[in-house]
C-alpha cells in the first residue's frame, strides 16, 4: 500500500478515505492518533493489523461536538458533562457505559467505551467531514507515540493510507484517561489534564494502582492497555531518583559512548556524555512535549544505556513518571 502525505489542508482528501474504510494518521494536540470510522467495524479492524494492536485493547472515540456523544454512550452522567464542559477540547478521555452502536472492534468487547474531544482543529475538521474516529496513537504497537508526521511516517510507511503533517503535537504525551463507569471516578491514565483538574472539578477520584506500579501476575487491568509492554525504546533506560548533584555524579561516572542523558536545560555542559535537553527542570509540560521525541532521538543515535531523572508524580510530572517508569521498565535507582 502507497501511504500518501497530506497537508493541513487536505482534510477533504482525508475525510473521504475515512469515509471509505481507510486508514489515515491525523495530529491531535496530545500525540498523532491513527484514525477510522469509529462505527464501521471493518475499518476499526484495519487499524489493529497495521499497529499489529492486540484485539483486546480498546480504542479511544474521538468527537469534535458534544451532540456525537448521544450515538455513542448509554448515559452522560452530570460528572461527564462538569468535565466535558471543562476540559473539551483538550487532553482528556472519559469512559463511559456505550450504546449499541459502538462495534465490538472500538471497545474491545467490554460494555463501555472511551471518549475525547480533540482541541486540534486539524482533527475536528476531519470528524465533522467524516464520521466520529476511532483512533489509537499511530505508532507501531510498543514503541513510543508519534509526536509529529515524520514518526508517524518511520513507523505506517506502507500500512496506512495517508498522513495528515500537521507539525508537532503540543502535549506530547497521550490524554488522560478518566472511567466514570465506576464510583468514585477512577484515573486509568494521567495526561495533560492534571488528576488535581479533575479533583478540583467533580471531587473524588481514585488513581488506579496501574498508574504507578507493574500489574502483578494474574492481576486484571481496569485498562488493558495497561498490562501491555509500552513506550519503550529500543535503549535500555535508567531512571535516578536524586538531588541534581548526585545526578551529575552518577552519570558522569557511568558515562560512556553508548550512553545518552536526558537532561535538564540548567545541566548543559556539565555532563560528559551525550545530552538530549528535555526542558527545564521545573517545567514538566515542555518535558512531557519532548518525552518521546526525545526517546525516538535516542534509538536514532544508537544509544545502548539512557539515564533520565525520575520525574515527582505531582501535576504533570504523574504522567511522566507514568511513561518513564515504563519505558524503563519499572526500574529506578535510588541515588
Ligand atoms: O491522546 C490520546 O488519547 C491518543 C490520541 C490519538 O487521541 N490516543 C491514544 O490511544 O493514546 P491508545 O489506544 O494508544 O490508548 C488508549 C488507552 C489504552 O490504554 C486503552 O486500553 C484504554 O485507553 N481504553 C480504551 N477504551 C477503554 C475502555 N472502554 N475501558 C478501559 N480502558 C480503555
Ligand atoms: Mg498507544
Amino acid at each position: 500500500m502507497k501511504t500518501v502525505m497530506l497537508t493541513a489542508e487536505q482534510t477533504d482528501e482525508a475525510a473521504a478515505i475515512i469515509r471509505n474504510g481507510g486508514l489515515v494518521a491525523v495530529p491531535t494536540e496530545t500525540v498523532y492518533g491513527l484514525a477510522a470510522d469509529a462505527l464501521n467495524g471493518k475499518a476499526v479492524a484495519k487499524i489493529f493489523q497495521a499497529k499489529g494492536r492486540p484485539m483486546d485493547n480498546p480504542l479511544i472515540v474521538h468527537i469534535a461536538e458534544l451532540s456525537q456523544i448521544d450515538m455513542l454512550v448509554s448515559e452522560f452522567p452530570e460528572k461527564a458533562r462538569i468535565l466535558a464542559e471543562k476540559f473539551w477540547g483538550g487532553p482528556l478521555t472519559v469512559i463511559l457505559p456505550k450504546s449499541d452502536q459502538v462495534p465490538v472492534e472500538v471497545s474491545g468487547g467490554l460494555d463501555t467505551v472511551a471518549v475525547r474531544m480533540p482541541s486540534n482543529p486539524i482533527a475536528r475538521e476531519v470528524i465533522l467531514k467524516s464520521s466520529p474516529l476511532a483512533a489509537p496513537s499511530a505508532n507501531l504497537s510498543g514503541s513510543p507515540s508519534p509526536t509529529n508526521a515524520k514518526h508517524v511516517f518511520d513507523d505506517m510507511n506502507g500500512r496506512i493510507d495517508a498522513i495528515i503533517d500537521g507539525g508537532e503535537s503540543d502535549v506530547g504525551v497521550e490524554s488522560t484517561v478518566i472511567s466514570l463507569a465506576v464510583n468514585p471516578p477512577r484515573l486509568l491514565r494521567p495526561g495533560g489534564i492534571t488528576v488535581e483538574q479533575l479533583r478540583e472539578a467533580i471531587g473524588e477520584v481514585v488513581i488506579d494502582d496501574a498508574v504507578i506500579n507493574p500489574l502483578r501476575s494474574g492481576e486484571k487491568a481496569a485498562s488493558p492497555g495497561m498490562k501491555y509492554k509500552h513506550y519503550s525504546p529500543k535503549a535500555n533506560v535508567i531512571l535516578l531518583k536524586g538531588n541534581g548533584d548526585l545526578f551529575l555524579r552518577y552519570v558522569n561516572s557511568h558515562s560512556g559512548e553508548n550512553t545518552a542523558v536526558l537532561s535538564y536545560e540548567e545541566e548543559n555542559g556539565k555532563i560528559l556524555c551525550e545530552c538530549i535537553n528535555i526542558g527545564r527542570s521545573d517545567d514538566y509540560k515542555t518535558q512531557a512535549r519532548r518525552l518521546f521525541t526525545s526517546l525516538r532521538k535516542a534509538d536514532e543515535g544508537g544509544f545502548q544505556t539512557v539515564y533520565a531523572h525520575c520525574p515527582e508524580k505531582q501535576g504533570v510530572g504523574l504522567a511522566l513518571y507514568n511513561r518513564m517508569i515504563r519505558a524503563a521498565g519499572f526500574e529506578v535507582i535510588e541515588l
